[in-house]
């Protein structure tokens, strides 16, 4: 079987959350590790979060490295708004016994990129985008050896959720952003557009807890509290499940629908800080840098999540 071999940087966040347990429940995906990121929350609770859902997958070994613990330039903002005071309210899941690993997250994405073959690992992207900025700081060599980066962020025509320009993990480390954009690697960018189409409606969400495992009704929890504020705010029949979106465009982009264009990231104006400039009808001659994802069988993608997350514990 052909096996992704992957890097999960996260700031785990219900959503990201399933995006690890699709990840870990996946058998063609190859997890090389886990590396938490300030975001959601402080890094003492992504990383924290990251390894209770390890645990929750019955999956211990998983290596979670933690990484940057504040944004390159900016001051740290994060979203307890909608992912409660632990970044992960809903469930109450034990405290994890697993270690996290000693070595510094962006020091294991370098370590990682430079010893497997150059195009064979793919990093996916949760959060803000500091520690792969970090990295290609320090070994800018990397770059050219990275498959391609998956990163849910930005938005286009959905305008933004933290801002009316900007979408979270970009406007939370814009200038890391930056870096990520200009470094010429393959990049598929998943933003709004595409994750306000995977609705975690009653239904979806009535399926996880169905489930005779302990991880589907944990799911279930942790959607529960997530959706209550996505209801409230977009008026939506639910939370939108943005990030398991890069682990399913991973398993099947046919799923998904995009375009290849340029994308520049806003660092300047305070006004519209962290937007992503998505020059998604070609009005200049920028050069494409991202596939830009839109289109999304929601059906299709609820599938693969309740079907896949059935295997774990
Ligand atoms: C992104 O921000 C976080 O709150 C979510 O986990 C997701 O990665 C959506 O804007
Ligand atoms: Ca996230």
């Amino acid at each position: 079987m052909h096996k992704h071999s992957i890097i999960i940087d996260t700031d785990p966040g219900q959503d990201d959350a399933l995006a690890i347990l699709l990840a870990l429940a996946s058998a063609d995906i190859e997890l090389l590790g886990i590396t938490a990121v300030a975001g959601n929350v402080p890094l003492p609770l992504t990383e924290v979060n990251a390894r209770k859902i390890c645990e929750l997958a019955g999956r211990p070994e998983t290596k979670v490295f933690a990484g940057a613990s504040r944004p390159m330039l900016r001051s740290l903002i994060t979203a307890e708004h909608v992912h409660g005071k632990t970044g992960l309210d809903g469930p109450i899941l034990p405290e994890p016994k697993m270690p996290l690993q000693k070595q510094f997250a962006p020091d294991f994405i370098i370590e990682t990129l430079m010893s497997h073959p150059a195009g064979t690992v793919t990093l996916c992207c949760l959060g803000p985008l500091t520690n792969i900025g970090l990295a290609l700081v320090k070994e800018p060599r990397i770059a050219s050896r990275i498959k391609r980066i998956i990163a849910m962020g930005g938005g286009w025509s959905e305008g933004g959720n933290i801002t009316p320009a900007a979408e979270f993990n970009i406007y939370v480390d814009p200038q890391a952003a930056r870096l990520v954009f200009q470094c010429g690697a393959p990049i598929t960018l998943i933003p709004l557009d595409c994750t306000h189409k995977a609705i975690a409606t009653r239904q979806r969400i009535e399926k996880f807890r169905a489930m005779k495992n302990k991880t589907g009704p944990a799911v279930a929890e942790m959607l529960d509290f997530f959706e209550r504020f996505d209801i409230e705010k977009y008026g939506s029949e639910g939370g939108p499940l943005h990030d398991p979106c890069v682990v399913a465009w991973l398993l099947h982009p046919e799923m998904f629908s995009g375009k290849d264009v340029n994308v520049e990231i806003e660092c300047e104006s305070e006004l519209t800080m962290g937007q992503t400039v998505v020059d998604w009808w070609r009005v200049t001659n920028r050069k494409p840098n991202a596939h830009v994802v839109r289109g999304l069988d929601a059906d299709g993608f609820y599938k693969l999540l309740t079907q896949r997350l059935l295997t774990l514990p």
